[in-house]
């Protein structure tokens, strides 16, 4: 029979969102007392996945990852597989049925349950899933205040959930209805981690705007405000904005807080009127215009970024030509745009779609050049100019580079040492790459 060894060792492979990043840090955090993070899977005593659902692509990953883990699993059969996250929360005991692999499944309102889920596979020697069905239940228990690694920037959810139901979209089925932490808590949070190092924070819900603290009442612009004021902070980001709540006060909100960063994420998904209202956005392409206006108006530098989701049911060429001409027209940071795909249990997989397959497999590869260009425009922009970044830390990409961010957004790639991590520095762009700008320390 498997034993829980003293102290084991756990590996988390994290899917998907941000929301998701941020759990598995607090996965860690619940364990904390019987496992430590592994460095690699082959040493792990126990093996989590944090799933998404929120397409059929990321949902398939889990299961070819899970195949991967086979041999893992035959070498080490005392070595524990669970999976948690959206398609957990979905698929359930399914999960347990398709992959004999896999020892405990848990929803994503249990991970604060997780010591108990794996004391109880341990000691039945029964496979465990636990998955609350009911998804409009009060936030999950807060984690232990904790912090792995030594990251100068952190995120922290503010609100669960997503009450918007956007025709194609899964996550008010595998986050529940939204709900928003208590101010208080929150704050208690970022203190923590101002006072451990953090000097960059991105507050995490699926639709900020409408944050607002259930013990007082108080708004997303007075939470803004209240960690704008803390001392030491350097830079506030948040995600995601919708943007039919996007509203002119947090415009003077980005514009005034002196730590709140020149860039939003501002999810549009289609330009043509008659696919926003299929989708349910709650805005037509005019009045998402305007907002962008009035905040480029009184925040010149901000960057924006955006979702598209290309080939929604019954889009047809004129439509989809619409949003390249929205792309032109705004000129984005950068784009994630992706193909639609059904989910089950959505409005938008019940729907109709008399356009072929065949018509609009084109699109997305015709969409991302458009945007691929406008990046390489504004990249090449820069080039020869000096931008102050915050240091983030080693890159994952350049070997021995340091990556730091503009606070609108940009990328820089530069070579210095590790005591430069965590602070502010100027840099000359010298040249321009896809994802990312070249630098030299200017001193
Ligand atoms: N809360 C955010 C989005 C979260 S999901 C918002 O409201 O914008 C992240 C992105 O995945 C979405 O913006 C959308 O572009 C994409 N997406 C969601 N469901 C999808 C689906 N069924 N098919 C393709 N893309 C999808
Ligand atoms: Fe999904 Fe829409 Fe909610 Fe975003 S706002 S999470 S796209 S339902
Ligand atoms: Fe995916 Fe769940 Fe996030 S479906 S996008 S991990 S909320």
């Amino acid at each position: 029979m498997t034993t829980i060894p003293e102290q084991g060792k756990v590996y988390i492979r994290t899917f998907g969102c941000q929301m998701n990043v941020y759990d598995s840090e607090k996965i860690y955090a619940f364990l904390q007392d019987r496992y430590l993070p592994a460095a690699t899977e082959e040493e792990a005593d126990l093996i989590l996945l944090n799933t998404c659902s929120i397409r059929d692509k990321a949902e398939q990953k889990v299961y070819s990852l899970l195949g991967r883990l086979r041999g893992l699993k035959n070498t080490k059969p005392e070595l524990l597989i669970g999976v948690g996250g959206c398609v957990a929360q979905q698929e359930g005991e399914r999960i347990l049925r398709r992959s004999s692999l896999v020892d405990l499944v848990f929803g994503t309102n249990n991970i604060d349950k997780l010591p108990e889920i794996i004391d109880e596979r341990v000691t039945t020697g029964r496979k465990v899933c636990r998955v609350e069905e009911d998804m409009d239940s009060v936030p999950s228990a807060a984690a232990p205040l904790s912090r792995s690694g030594n990251d100068p920037t952190s995120l922290l959810t503010i609100m669960k959930g997503c009450d918007n139901f956007c025709a194609y979209c899964v996550v008010p089925l595998v986050r529940g209805r939204e709900v928003s932490r208590a101010m208080s808590e929150i704050l208690d949070e970022a203190r923590y981690l101002v006072g451990n190092g953090v000097r960059e924070i991105t507050l995490l819900g699926q639709n900020v705007n409408s944050y607002h603290d259930p013990e007082t009442g108080a708004g997303f612009i007075q939470l803004l405000e209240k960690v704008d004021g803390m001392a030491s902070l350097e830079r506030l980001r948040f995600v995601t904005s919708h943007p039919k709540d996007f509203s002119g006060e947090l415009v003077e909100a980005m514009a005034g807080l002196k730590s709140v960063s020149e860039h939003i994420h501002l999810p549009v998904q289609a330009g043509s009127d008659r696919v926003l209202k299929a989708m349910g956005r709650g805005y037509s392409r005019d009045e998402y215009r305007e907002k962008v206006a009035l905040l480029r108006d009184r925040v010149p530098d901000v960057e924006i970024t955006t979702d598209i989701i290309v080939g929604f049911p019954g889009e047809e060429r004129e439509d989809f030509e619409q949003t390249l001409s929205l792309l032109e027209e705004i000129r984005y940071q950068n784009a994630f745009s992706f193909r639609f795909s059904p989910r089950p249990g959505t409005a938008a997989a019940e729907m109709d779609d008399p356009v072929p397959d065949d018509t609009k497999r084109p699109w997305l590869p015709e969409l991302q050049e458009v945007q691929n260009t406008i990046t390489a425009q504004k990249h090449a922009a820069l080039v020869g100019e000096v931008v102050e970044v915050f240091v983030e830390g080693f890159g994952r990409r350049d070997n021995g580079k340091l990556e730091g961010r503009t606070r609108n957004n940009y990328i820089v790639h530069f070579t210095g040492d590790s005591g430069l991590v965590g602070r502010s520095l100027n840099t000359r762009v010298v040249r321009s790459h896809k994802i990312h700008l070249e630098g030299v320390i200017v001193t």
